[in-house]
């Protein structure tokens, strides 16, 4: 594997970005019901959004939010979005996106950087739990949230 890099998401890399594929059954855990029902739009001051390259390849994708006026705690630093390209998935490319966008909520001065996920076989609860998220509760739609302490 070459080295990861990170890019800004940007007019340069957002087709690649969104040609990233998911492996059969993974579509309906990409976007929790709770994270539509904040995001009705993506502020720009408050978005983080990055693709992962290697080399000359696109192959993950992550997005973090840091809204200091969320209404819910969980929504004042948290992983909206990863996902790592079928093809690339297992090599350790999910936890490179992780540790950055941690890295981001450190350098914000955030305590912990929360995430929200559905269960489900082919979900990514063990992805979450193995980066270190720790399950704090549930949100009204009973989906799970994570904690990660920074
Ligand atoms: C979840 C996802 C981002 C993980 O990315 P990845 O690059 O495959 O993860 P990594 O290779 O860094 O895996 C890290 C660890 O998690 C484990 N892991 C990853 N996916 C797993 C799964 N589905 N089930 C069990 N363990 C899993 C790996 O085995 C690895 O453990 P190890 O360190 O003991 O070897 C990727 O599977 C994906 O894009 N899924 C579809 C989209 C999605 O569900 N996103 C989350 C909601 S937005």
């Amino acid at each position: 594997m070459a080295e990861l890099r990170l890019e800004e998401l940007s007019a340069s890399n957002i087709v690649a970005a969104n040609a990233l594929s998911l492996k059969p059954g993974q579509e309906q855990f990409i976007t929790p019901v709770s994270y539509s029902a904040a995001a009705a739009v993506n502020d720009p001051a408050t978005t983080w959004q990055r693709v992962v390259t290697d080399g000359d390849d696109v192959v993950g994708f992550v997005m973090g939010s840091f809204d200091a006026n969320a209404e819910h705690e969980e929504f004042t630093s948290i992983l909206w979005r990863i996902n790592v390209d079928a093809d690339d998935q297992g090599r350790g490319i999910g936890t490179f996106a992780v540790q950055a966008l941690a890295d981001e909520a450190r350098a914000r001065g955030k305590a912990r950087l929360f995430v929200i996920w559905e269960q489900g076989e082919l979900g990514p609860e063990a992805f979450f739990v193995r980066s270190g998220f720790k399950p704090i509760g549930e949100t009204q739609y009973g989906e799970t949230i994570g904690a990660l302490d920074l």
